[in-house]
């Protein structure tokens, strides 16, 4: 008996249309980028779980090889000092796909990251508005660049900045207030439809 309804069906790829994407995608790695706040992790660990792929979070990296969190390293050393770790750690782990890796929403302003990444990966901007971004940072307390008497303003300023940069990523995808399991299904979509998974099959 078949009880899935259209709101499931919607949700689902067939194995078909997976095989065919991880065939396309060979070594490189998915890599989601956007502002902090827009899902890069919980979405990014669904889509891996689903293609069953290595999942990597850069942030997770950098506080590993550091032997200290992102606010302790922004404290005691500075932002360069995190944005120079970022780059590398980043470049360190784009070597080993295929996998999905979330960066840090400032890592795809680096111009090298984004270089490292178009040769290595596929990228996918979550693109989120600015409430819904202010309504999720708004839960946690690890971020240094919103340790500020006003986060709003900061996250305003940071998405007029960035979007235009973000957008230089191969997919644009709309992080809304959906299930993840639905943002996973139409990610898959998007790129199986992008051609830049065909471009370099088999890299
Ligand atoms: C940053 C985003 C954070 C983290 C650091 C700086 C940024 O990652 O890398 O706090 O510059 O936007 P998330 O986007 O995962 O929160």
């Amino acid at each position: 008996m078949n009880r899935s309804g259209p709101r499931q069906q919607a949700n689902m790829n067939d194995q078909g249309d997976i095989d065919r994407l991880l065939s396309a995608l060979g070594h490189r790695s998915i890599v989601m980028v956007g502002m902090m706040g827009c899902g890069k992790t919980a979405i990014g660990r669904r889509l891996a779980q689903r293609l069953e792929l290595p999942f990597a979070d850069a942030d997770e990296e950098i506080e590993k090889a550091a032997g200290k969190s992102i606010s302790e390293i922004f404290q005691d050393h500075g932002e360069q000092h995190f944005r120079d770790g970022e780059r590398k750690v980043i470049a360190r782990l784009l070597r080993s796909g295929p996998q999905v890796l979330a960066t840090g929403g400032g890592a795809f302003m680096n111009e090298e990251t984004r270089k490292a990444v178009r040769e290595n990966g596929i990228s996918i901007w979550l693109k989120a508005d600015l409430p819904v971004l202010l309504r999720r940072v708004g839960r946690r307390e690890s971020r240094p660049l919103l340790k500020v008497e006003n986060p709003e303003a900061i996250m305003k300023r940071l998405l007029k900045e960035r979007s235009p940069v973000y957008a230089l990523a191969d997919i644009v995808a709309d992080s809304k207030d959906e299930p993840h399991d639905q943002i996973v299904a139409q990610l898959i979509q998007l790129l199986l439809k992008s051609p830049v998974l065909e471009a370099q099959p088999g890299v």
